[in-house]
């Protein structure tokens, strides 16, 4: 059977996760495909780098713009805008199925990404995009296609739960714990993208487009961090008997002559410490999907970090190329309401 070729772009903390899993379990992949997944090259931005990996040196190359036309699935773990998006759109255009965990290029112009992946018939998924190791995306967008979401709610960035569990259970100070979090590889490039809440805001957007099937972007997300929050703020919680989460709302809801629209915000809450969301500690996610047929579910798990932002990732290089090998893609985008996104004044 012929083999489809990966092409990785990227070898960060998932990256590498990702490269090492396509290498020591080949045997395992294409069993699970019906067809070998072979690793032709990851793109890197430098070569001759220091890296925990054992692959062939051969396979590194700072030719990512080659590398994307030869593949048949195209891994992109660079995160950012660009050259994140010209590459997948390349790729795309050179019959590449693209899998990403780009969250900020998905939320910032998700649609020029759907509408490639429409126009040249491949697959575009993204379940590592949001919440880590968690199955989310996939839950939301197959399996309660039949159901009406009223209200995605949670925890989806690992990065800040971190820092606010160790402020409230070690009393470490926010530096400290931001510190710990990057040296854990759950942080951003640029970790003030957790911090700021334009990760956890940008999730909350690709939440919200996929629960009710309309084109929420960052810029519409009502975003409030935890840069304010102090280790005063955290022990004030306690004393009354709560803690502070940073929480992502998504929600139907209705504009003052009643049409139906939707509001996304992300902000610090206090929880009394019986809630459900209270419990979630270090860097693990929790969301509730509310949806009118099955009632609240609740998805829980790492939400950050290597190998489960890779699980995720390799989830969906599986599906692509089990598409493949079928002759087909697997269901794209459904984005057909067009609702209006509240500002926060209004929800
Ligand atoms: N920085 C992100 C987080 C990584 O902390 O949740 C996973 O998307």
């Amino acid at each position: 059977v012929k083999p489809l070729k990966v092409a990785l772009l990227g070898c960060g903390v998932v990256g590498t996760e990702v490269a090492r899993a396509l290498t020591t379990n080949a045997a395992d992949f294409a069993a699970r495909v019906g067809a070998p997944l072979e690793l032709i090259g990851i793109a890197v931005r430098r070569l001759g780098r220091e890296r925990d990996l054992d692959v062939d040196p051969a396979l590194f190359t700072t030719d990512a713009e080659d590398l994307v036309t030869r593949a048949d699935i195209v891994v992109e773990v660079i995160g950012g805008i660009e050259p994140a998006r010209s590459l997948m759109l390349r790729a795309m255009e050179h019959g590449a199925g693209v899998v990403t965990a780009n969250k900020a290029l998905l939320a910032a112009d998700g649609p020029t990404l759907y509408e490639a992946a429409a126009r040249h018939g491949v697959d575009l998924y993204y379940e590592a995009s949001v919440a880590g190791a968690i199955p989310l995306l996939r839950p939301i967008r197959e399996s309660l296609a039949g159901d009406q979401i009223e209200r995605v709610l949670g925890i989806v960035n690992g990065t800040t739960n971190y820092m606010l569990d160790k402020m409230d259970s070690t009393g470490q100070s926010f530096a400290d714990a931001l510190e710990q979090a990057q040296a854990l590889g759950y942080a951003e490039a640029d970790p003030t993208a957790d911090v700021d809440g334009f990760d956890a805001a940008a999730k909350a957007a690709i939440l919200a487009s996929l629960a009710f099937h309309t084109r929420v972007s960052l810029d519409d997300v009502h975003r409030e961090g935890i840069s304010e929050v102090s280790s005063a703020d955290v022990l004030a919680a306690q004393q009354q008997g709560c803690v502070i989460k940073l929480l992502s709302i998504c929600e139907r809801s209705r504009t003052a002559d009643g049409a139906e629209a939707v509001s996304v915000r992300v902000h610090p809450a206090m929880l009394p410490l019986d809630h459900q969301l209270a419990s979630v500690r270090e860097a693990f996610n929790a969301v509730f999907v509310e949806a009118t047929g099955a009632g609240q579910l609740m998805f829980y798990g790492p939400g950050a970090g290597g190998q489960p932002t890779a699980s995720a990732v390799l989830g969906d290089v599986v599906a692509v190329a089990r598409h493949r090998r079928a002759g087909g893609r697997g269901p794209g985008e459904y984005a057909y309401a067009e609702l209006p996104v509240l500002p926060m004044a209004d929800t």
